[in-house]
């Protein structure tokens, strides 16, 4: 069954036919108005969400088909002690493709192994948000013409920030990527994303704590909020909340074709007055999300039956547990804990659902 639960499961060839299948929606909506006829879509979200679960909503109805879900872990048997392996199995009953957002790491990866139609993450924790890439790559496409030999800064929460480690992710596949990453060293970028995509990739990147320093340099900024939900202390979040906040002033050093993403909801990380700004492009981020999720429900669903090969090598199972509580496996007792061998030479294996621990030979 073909999913999409990492940004790394599309091909770059893939993505690209995808935005181009968004351009033509936008260009002749009329065309898709009933490709997904008779189709339905069930969006599970156990976490908060605006943007991305009404866009997946539009997204089907636009193409013909019909919703079914909940917006809210309590209204769902989830608050009866549910797994999320068991709601997936049940779903499969219903609906034919499935979009979920959940604050464990790894649970839309569980629901994909579970059921029997395709699964999209819409958002897992702190770990990944593919969907929010597929909208965030048409507009750098639509605003610079291009995705190579482009600099990106990525601005705030960039431990916590899912979208920051899915564009990543995605980035790194294409040619000629310079990364500016920018946060409060409480907030950096976690070692998997610099030993697994940036340095396995020979992506150059540097890490500052100055906006002010990094502005110029810039092609893309991307800016983030500081992800409150994820601290354990608020007294931490109260403290680098307002780490960064973008104002008119803070711009007059950026070029001026420089274009200003955030994946939003914004809480005060950018000032009010920088939307009339002509670099502005994060409300045209959110139409192009729509876009590009009608794009993937209709790619899903033609490839419903297509085999996804999951590289198995190296995999070792149940000799230890992740100790990430972020983690799916921190719940759901009755996964199998499964490790990835990813660095041999040191020994380092990860969790498959969270990706964020690594454990050295301890299960050699
Ligand atoms: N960008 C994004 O994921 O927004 P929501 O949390 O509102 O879905």
């Amino acid at each position: 069954m073909r999913n999409l639960i990492d940004i790394v499961d599309f091909s770059v060839q893939e993505l690209k036919e995808l935005m181009d299948t968004a351009c033509d929606i936008d260009l002749h909506p009329e065309k898709y108005s009933e490709r997904c006829k008779g189709k339905k879509l069930a969006t599970l979200f156990f976490e908060p969400s605006t943007r991305t679960r009404l866009s997946f909503e539009a997204a089907m109805l636009e193409l013909g088909g019909s919703v079914i879900g909940f917006s809210d872990a309590s209204s769902s048997s989830a608050a009866k002690g549910e797994s999320v392996a068991d709601t997936a199995k049940v779903i499969s009953c219903y609906a034919d493709i499935i979009a979920m957002r959940h604050p464990k790491e790894g649970a839309p990866y569980v629901a994909s192994k579970n059921a029997t139609i395709p699964v999209i993450n819409a958002g897992d924790g702190g770990h990944c948000h593919p969907t929010q890439t597929l909208a965030d790559l048409l507009t750098i496409y639509r605003q610079k013409g291009k995705i190579e030999g482009i600099t990106v800064g990525f601005c705030g929460d960039l431990k916590y920030g899912r979208t920051v480690h899915s564009l990543i992710a995605a980035l790194a596949r294409y040619n000629n990527i310079n990364i500016v990453l920018i946060s409060p060293n409480e907030l950096k970028i976690p070692d998997y994303i610099k030993e697994e995509i940036l340095d396995k990739n020979s992506m150059p990147y540097l890490e500052t704590t100055s906006l002010e320093e990094a502005m110029p340099k810039l092609d893309v900024l991307y800016m983030t909020r500081v992800q409150r939900e994820r601290f354990d202390d608020p007294k931490v979040y109260e403290r680098l909340k307002n780490s960064y906040i973008l104002t008119l002033d803070k711009l007059e050093t950026a070029k001026k074709d420089m274009c200003i993403l955030h994946p939003l909801p914004r809480v005060n990380e950018i000032s009010v007055a920088v939307d009339k700004d002509e670099r502005a492009c994060y409300f045209k981020q959110v139409l192009n999300g729509k876009l590009m999720r009608m794009a993937l429900i209709l790619k899903l669903l033609a490839e419903k039956d297509a085999c996804q090969d999951k590289d198995e090598k190296n995999l070792v199972v149940n000799k230890i547990c992740c100790n990430n509580p972020r983690c799916i496996t921190s719940v759901e007792q009755e996964l199998d804990n499964i490790f990835k061998l990813t660095d041999k030479k040191n020994g380092i294996y990860r969790c498959i659902y969270c990706e964020n621990q690594s454990i050295k030979k301890e299960i050699d």
